[in-house]
């Protein structure tokens, strides 16, 4: 099938590369030249494991990028649309998409054969229907459902494995407003054999994309708020709750065997201090405000926002147990990503909490493995130490902020050993035993 992706940030770009990894004949478009340039040149402008590898494999081949949007429409069966919806601080931002549906329009008048649009982008229950049909029929003069298919495919990528979520996904979720949209998104997906495809309409699509990562979302700031308990109450340990509420055979079903199957999503049930990323935060927030307008107060969603908000500083007043006074205090901050395998910082907790170091005049040290260069655009002006291994960041600290699940972290009681050192320790993602130095304090204990 010839598919046209409309977008080449994170999610067009891995669609696309991985369509074409599939079989299809895909192109990429983007109106920022510089990107396309690179694009087939084979380097790919975000990092995602394994991306560059399969770009190098297809480009040239059934694989390639270009501005031209209109020849790419015209020439294609099918096009995704999958450009930004950033958050403007009360709703999406459907500048992106309106554009790219209108420019669609513009070169569906000039086609004649049938063609289907598919929505990729993060959208509001509503949008594909209410806002992209229109302008696609407006600019193109021709009538959805007769002349063009629309269709909602959401997405399910998570940074850092992108790659193999894209080619060994859960679900395939095709909203459409017929059997012949469904019938030619069914199509580009055949090359995924033995996976549920779920056939809805459009807003149903919609609602399940935002469904899934409010109720993630939840689960961690569920887990948060029992953990801030345990540690009110004390001598209660948020791990060893957790583990008991894990026990449930309806969460963990026991086999015949006798083993249990432990979902993954148990991970989220962790407490830690905060979710992040470009993702939840804005997901959340977005669904909020559109509950709003059919008077849905989303008062569960607010509280995971509010709690999530406060998360961070969870951090800050176990520090305040010790010192009141955070000036000249010598503090290494272990994680500045968000979540480990990816150097993105947009909503990272560490981002709050080393804001708070920095008004009360710690000297701030950081390691991160990955983080380090995006850390110097989000801090900049803040007098940061920063350094490129965990051994060389230890020397002289009086705390140590554990702030990301980065796997290299749990090394930190054999380091600390060696060196002889005794700092005091807040683990922010509990993953070190609490006995490693006198004063320990961990999240939910
Ligand atoms: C998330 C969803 O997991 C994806 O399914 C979805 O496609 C994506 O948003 C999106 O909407 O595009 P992502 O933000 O990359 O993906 O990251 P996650 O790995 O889910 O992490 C999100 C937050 O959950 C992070 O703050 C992380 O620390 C936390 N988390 C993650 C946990 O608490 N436990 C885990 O096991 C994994």
């Amino acid at each position: 099938m010839k598919v046209s992706v409309i977008g080449t940030g994170y999610v067009g770009l891995v669609s696309g590369v991985c369509l074409a990894e599939k079989g299809h004949e895909v192109v990429c478009v983007d109106n920022d030249v510089l990107k396309v340039n690179k694009i087939n040149l084979a380097e790919s402008p975000i990092y995602e494991e394994g991306l560059d590898e399969l770009l190098l494999s297809n480009i040239g081949n059934r694989f390639s990028a270009t501005i031209d949007l209109k020849d790419s429409v015209i020439n294609s069966d099918l096009s995704l649309l999958a450009v930004g919806t950033p958050f403007n601080g009360s709703e999406i931002d459907l500048k992106y998409v309106r554009q790219v549906a209108k420019e669609i329009g513009i070169a569906l008048k000039e086609k004649n054969d049938y063609h289907v649009i598919v929505v990729k982008s993060t959208v509001v229950p509503g949008t594909t229907d209410e806002v992209v049909i229109p302008l696609l029929e407006k600019y193109s003069g021709k009538k959805s459902g007769i002349d063009f298919g629309v269709g909602m495919n959401p997405e399910f990528l998570r940074e850092g494995s992108a790659i193999s979520d894209f080619m060994n996904p859960d679900r395939i979720i095709l909203g459409a407003i017929d059997f012949q949209t469904h019938q030619l998104m069914s199509e580009l997906y055949s090359p995924f054999s033995g996976i549920t495809c779920l056939k809805i309409n459009n807003k149903t699509a919609e609602m399940i994309k935002y469904t899934s990562n409010s109720l993630l979302a939840t689960l961690i700031s569920f887990s948060n708020e029992m953990g801030n308990l345990c540690s009110s109450i004390g001598n209660i340990d948020a791990l060893e709750v957790m583990e008991g509420v894990i026990l449930d055979k309806r969460i963990s079903p026991i086999l015949e065997s006798g083993d249990r199957i432990v979902p993954s999503i148990t991970s989220y049930l962790e407490a830690g201090c905060g979710f992040g990323g470009s993702c939840f935060p804005k997901d959340v927030k977005a669904l909020i405000q559109h509950g709003a307008m059919y008077d849905q107060s989303m008062s569960l969603l607010k509280s995971v926002i509010d709690i999530n908000y406060k998360q961070p500083f969870e951090i800050i007043n176990r520090l305040k147990k010790y010192y009141h006074d955070f000036n000249g205090l010598k503090i290494l901050v272990l994680g500045l990503a968000f979540k480990p395998g990816t150097n993105d910082m947009r909503e990272s907790p560490a981002i709050p909490i080393i804001n708070q170091l920095h008004e009360g005049g710690a000297v701030i040290q950081a390691f991160d493995p990955v983080a380090e260069e995006e850390a110097k655009n989000v801090f900049k002006g803040f007098e940061i130490t920063y350094f490129s291994s965990i051994n060389s960041a230890l020397n002289g600290v009086q705390v140590i902020l554990l702030l990301t699940r980065w796997p290299e972290f749990s090394d930190l009681p054999q380091i600390i050993k060696k060196k002889g050192i005794d700092p005091l320790i807040i683990d922010g993602r509990r993953m070190l035993p609490k006995n490693i130095v006198t004063h320990y304090e961990g999240i939910g204990s």
